[in-house]
């Protein structure tokens, strides 16, 4: 847990509530927390949801890793320690959008399954839903995709601890929805993720 450095800081309560805008916006507050390898599909799937939830008039918001990274947290490398910082504010910004009322979908590697749990109990902490989507790929299909071009150059020794390569991913041991993206369709996942939500509560206020 990161340390509370500032001291004499409090809370400070408003008058509308969570629940008032959620009737406002007629939905719950979310996030869902795709992982997996990099080239997986967690951002495809993200992206192919957040196109759904929108047709149905759903208000969701995608926190993408390579955009996190060029912002909010690029002075963060791929080092444990700066992966877990990564994750760690990446999980507070989501908090911040959930508590909006908004459907938070978050792609990033995220390998390690404490950093993750962070997360998860933060969120359920303040009663948020918090959905773990496993974006399942083997390694060799991941890397048979390369969109970035990222698993040659790390074969190649040009660069360092790329994830599933010369650097760990954990596996979710028990995620909400366990995704394998090398043998389902993209409307197929989409499908299994609305059912999720449908079936939670989260697409009505
Ligand atoms: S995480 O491990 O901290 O969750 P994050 O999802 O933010 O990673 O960023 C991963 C993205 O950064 C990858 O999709 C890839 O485009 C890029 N990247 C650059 N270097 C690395 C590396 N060493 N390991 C993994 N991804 C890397």
């Amino acid at each position: 847990m990161t340390e509370q450095k500032a001291t004499n800081v409090h809370w400070h309560e408003g008058e509308i509530q969570r629940e008032h805008r959620h009737k406002l916006l007629g939905q719950q507050g979310a996030t869902l927390w795709f992982t997996g390898l990099s080239g997986s599909g967690k951002s495809t799937v993200a992206v192919a949801l957040e196109d759904a939830l929108y047709k149905r008039g759903k208000l969701a918001y995608r926190l993408d890793g390579d955009n996190i990274r060029l912002g909010i947290n690029k002075n963060l490398g791929f080092s444990a320690d700066d992966r877990k910082e990564n994750i760690r504010r990446i999980g507070e910004v989501a908090k911040l959008f959930v508590d909006c009322g908004v459907i938070v979908l978050t792609s990033f590697i995220s390998p390690y399954r404490s950093d993750r749990d962070v997360v998860r109990k933060l969120h359920e902490d303040s009663g948020m839903p918090f959905i773990e989507v496993f974006v399942d790929c083997a390694l060799s299909e991941a890397e048979k995709r390369d969109p970035k071009g990222l698993y040659k150059k790390a074969r190649a020794g040009e660069i360092k601890n790329f994830t599933g390569i010369d650097d760990p991913y954990e596996a979710p041991a028990a995620p909400e929805i366990h995704l394998h993206t090398d043998r389902m369709t993209l409307q197929q996942e989409v499908d299994m993720l609305l059912h999720e939500l449908e079936k939670r509560g989260i697409l009505s206020a």
